[in-house]
């Protein structure tokens, strides 16, 4: 890639939530308003990173974990920028930085109509559970 990676920080929510916004395939949710958006950061710190290139925002990786498996959410390149090897750097930059912390794995969802995230993971050698299905519960919050 050529362009430069750093850490994802508060400054960067707004040009990263217009990037979701305008990209297909990606989820929203009530998580990824701003305060909540800072706390992932905060209980996660140095995991999430940003790609700059010619000025600009050009992608977005998301990791977390919860002590056990780690969680890869919003890996995102701009349109403008993709196959330059953008969500590649991002996703070596959060896998390493995971390890970096004792994390041996990580898990991420990509919906089953967005054809090029999941080309993507297949291109990176990710595992496709076929034997899983995946459940979500509210906590009652
Ligand atoms: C999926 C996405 C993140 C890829 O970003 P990118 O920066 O273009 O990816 P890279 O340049 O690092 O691509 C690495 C490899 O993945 C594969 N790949 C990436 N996008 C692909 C596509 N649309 N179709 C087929 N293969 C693709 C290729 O093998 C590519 O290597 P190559 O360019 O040398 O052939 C980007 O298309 C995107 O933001 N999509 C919308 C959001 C999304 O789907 N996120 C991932 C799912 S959660």
């Amino acid at each position: 890639m050529n362009g430069e990676l750093r850490p994802f920080g508060p400054a960067d929510y707004d040009a990263a939530r217009a990037l979701w916004e305008r990209t297909p395939g990606v989820g929203l949710s009530a998580a990824d308003e701003r305060a909540p958006l800072e706390r992932f950061l905060r209980r996660n710190p140095g995991l999430s990173f940003v790609a700059m290139r010619q000025g600009e925002l050009a992608g977005t990786i998301l990791c977390g974990h919860d002590g056990r498996r780690g969680l890869v959410h919003h890996l995102v390149t701009a349109p403008a920028h993709r196959r330059h090897g953008v969500a590649r750097a991002l996703l070596h930059a959060g896998l390493a930085a995971l390890a970096a912390q004792g994390i041996d794995k990580c898990h991420l969802l990509v919906f089953r109509d967005n054809p090029g995230g999941i080309a993507f993971w297949r291109a990176v050698a990710a595992t496709e559970r076929l034997e899983l299905s995946l459940f979500s519960l509210a906590t009652g919050r």
